[in-house]
């Protein structure tokens, strides 16, 4: 395995800059526009990518990246070489836009399409989560293990809603109906990304959703598998960015969790 070292400093320290820079820009006045309805993006979203995408290019300048806000395509059949950054500037930008304490910076690296380094930081509470691929996922420096729950019914789930009344906004509801009567209960956060790193950090038990984007799932689902969880669309099949679907477990209830998941679908 290539050596990460530089990479995954690179990640952390920017993620922290962005999150220093976001904290500082909510006491300021926050322009809100639309990208479409009910997608919000705020003038920090912009000047957040701008500040990551500089720290990048200066560190790695023949790096490809691909950002919510102005990024480029991110290749789908990538070949050996390819390296790309996937950032979501933040995460959660509707908390963001209406004052909840409760988004993150979320850079993921790739070579070759595999998310190899991973950064989550929650400027709000000053948590950076990070792992390297085959090093193990950290939580500020701290080993991060998911938690060894193996009763469904016991456990904590969390999911996002898709935008729209599409089938899988449908399934979403379904699921969350009868997910919420099997298991101890079910958040909704508000930041997929957050989500993914609680679910690496052992605060809950699996994570699913329809409809995110690379930049959402990118470093999420590198903390996740470095932390002894599992991964996979809701189908089951090996998880990549460009799925539209994922779940996220602790692995000890992935089967439990796949079959709730799909008898609804
Ligand atoms: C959103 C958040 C949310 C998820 C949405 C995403 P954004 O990202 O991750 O939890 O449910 O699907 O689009 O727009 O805040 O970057
Ligand atoms: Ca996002
Ligand atoms: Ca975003």
């Amino acid at each position: 395995m290539t050596d990460l070292h530089q990479e995954r400093r690179c990640a952390e320290s920017i993620a922290r800059l962005a999150g220093n820079h976001i904290r500082r820009e909510c006491n300021q006045q926050v322009d809100v526009s639309f990208k479409a309805p009910n997608d919000l993006v705020t003038n920090v979203d912009r000047s957040t990518e701008r500040l990551i995408t500089e720290h990048i290019q200066q560190a790695f300048p023949d790096d490809l990246i691909s950002g919510e806000e102005y990024g480029q395509q991110i290749p789908e059949g990538p070949s050996e070489n390819d390296r790309c950054w996937l950032i979501d500037p933040i995460d959660g930008t509707l908390n963001f836009s209406q004052g909840i304490p409760l988004f993150c910076v979320s850079i993921g690296f790739q070579i070759a399409g595999q998310t190899v380094v991973a950064a989550i930081y929650d400027p709000m509470r000053d948590e950076l989560f990070s792992a390297a691929k085959g090093d193990g996922a950290h939580l500020d420096g701290q080993p991060l293990k998911t938690s060894s729950l193996d009763d469904i019914s016991a456990s904590v789930l969390v999911t996002g809603f898709p935008l729209g009344d599409t089938q899988h906004f449908q399934w979403t509801m379904e699921q969350f109906d009868l997910l919420t009567r099997t298991c101890r209960g079910i958040r909704r956060l508000g930041s997929a990304a957050i989500d993914l790193a609680y679910v690496a950090a052992g605060r809950m038990e699996g994570f699913w959703e329809y409809d995110l984007k690379p930049w959402d799932t990118a470093a999420g689902y590198l903390l996740v598998s470095e932390a002894g969880g599992q991964v996979t669309t809701i189908d089951g099949a090996p998880f990549s960015v460009h799925d539209s679907s994922v779940a996220a477990s602790n692995g000890n209830l992935h089967g439990d969790f796949l079959r709730l998941l799909q008898s609804v679908t």
